[in-house]
């Protein structure tokens, strides 16, 4: 397609020629003629940017032609050359927008030519602008029918989780009642060699069931976004009252289980529910993973950073330098626990991701422990 910068039309020859002259320096594709079907016919062809047009023509003025032009090509920019008593017409035909700027006859040619060049340089501008709506345009409507897909992902894929949640959950209950009513010698004695194994699959049914609610919780969170009950609580009590829930199980690892509290820590706004659930499951970690010694959590204020801090800090097998980044990702687990009863699904720590950045803190594992771990999050105070 061919693309004229400015076409030049005017039915005297000698006017043209001095046109021709004065814009001989000029690095425009001009076009100059005598014709207006010939810009017509060059214009359904290809590009013009800017047409010229003198009001006195043979059988159509100027201005009729150069509107002409706006009717077909509203981007083509015009420029009319008129003489005084054309003032008037020149005037409404710019208010109304089909002409760009007029020239007086006779011209002065430094004026002339400036006007030409704005007159380009509009067109090009113009075409930038347009071409910068189309893509935005066209990155929108993109974006919206990705959004439309992705929304249409996301409800069916709640719709899969909670349907099969359920599904996995009745059965589940039902062995397990059933589980429970043979345990309990309701039909006759069993022996040791029968509870054992009824002991067993009873283990790996509640594991299920953690592993259906863990998921349950985490789709849940994603799904849903943060539906946290915010209140000022005393952190320090939460954390008390965590150790005291989970004592029991350290004494039957034979762990010691302490606290060293900052007491300048006042209320934190937190959801209770959930940063009691993220302390369960590090002191539980803990308590797993750790054969001799204990765990200590502590929580300090850090005043400058407007936070406090929680670590569970414990003496077991601690992680290897390697395996961090492995940490917080679904269903990894690096370790085997002591006790096949206490396997867990490798969600605990995502989960606690989730609610700690949904509270506005960071979670993560102090790096460079020589014995054992040290796992610790932060929640901002205000
Ligand atoms: N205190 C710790 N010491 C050593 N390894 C740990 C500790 N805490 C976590 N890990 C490692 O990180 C893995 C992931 O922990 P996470 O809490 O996510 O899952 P889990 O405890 O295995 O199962 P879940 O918490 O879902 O029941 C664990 O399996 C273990 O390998
Ligand atoms: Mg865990």
């Amino acid at each position: 397609m061919k693309t004229i910068d400015v076409a030049i039309v005017d039915d005297e020859q000698n006017v043209l020629n001095s046109l021709k002259r004065l814009f001989r320096k000029e690095n425009y594709e001009l076009f100059f003629t005598t014709n207006c079907e010939k810009v017509m016919h060059l214009l359904s062809e290809g590009e013009i940017k800017v047409v010229m047009s003198d009001q006195k023509m043979i059988g159509i003025t100027g201005i009729e032609f150069l509107k002409n032009i706006k009717k077909q090509y509203p981007r083509v920019v015009n420029i009319l050359f008129t003489g005084y008593a054309d003032m008037n017409m020149a005037e409404d035909a710019i208010n109304e927008g089909e002409v760009y700027r007029f020239v007086n006859k006779p011209w002065n040619d430094d004026d002339l030519k400036s006007i030409v060049r704005q007159a380009v340089d509009k067109y090009d501008l113009e075409e930038k602008n347009r071409c910068l709506a189309e893509n935005i345009n066209k990155q929108n409507k993109k974006l919206t029918f990705l959004n439309k897909k992705l929304k249409n992902m996301y409800d069916a894929q709640k719709v899969f989780t909670s349907t099969l949640a359920h599904e996995l959950r009745t059965p589940l209950a039902s062995i397990r009642m059933a589980l429970d009513i043979v345990m309990k010698q309701a039909f006759g004695e069993i022996n040791n060699k029968q509870e054992d194994l009824l002991n067993k699959a009873k283990t790996n049914v509640n594991r299920l069931n953690r592993l259906i609610n863990d998921i349950l919780d985490l789709s849940k969170m994603e799904f849903e976004g943060a539906q946290l009950n915010f209140e000022k609580y005393e952190l320090n009590s939460i954390i008390q009252g965590v150790i005291d829930n989970q004592r029991p199980l350290a004494v039957e690892h034979g762990l010691f289980l302490r606290t060293r509290l900052d007491q300048k820590i006042s209320k934190v706004r937190l959801d209770s529910d959930r940063i009691t659930q993220v302390l369960d499951n590090l002191i539980n970690n803990a308590i797993k993973f750790t054969v001799q010694g204990g765990i200590t959590v502590i929580s300090e204020l850090d005043a400058l950073k407007k936070q406090v801090i929680i670590c569970v800090e414990d003496t077991g097998m601690g992680i290897p330098e390697k395996d961090i980044p492995k940490l917080f990702k679904k269903f990894q687990q690096l370790a085997q626990p002591q006790t096949q009863s206490a396997k867990g699904t490798g969600l605990g720590l995502v989960i606690c991701k989730e609610i700690i950045h949904q509270h506005g803190g960071e979670i993560w594992i102090k790096a460079g422990i020589e014995h054992g771990s040290s796992f610790c999050f932060s929640l901002p105070i205000k």
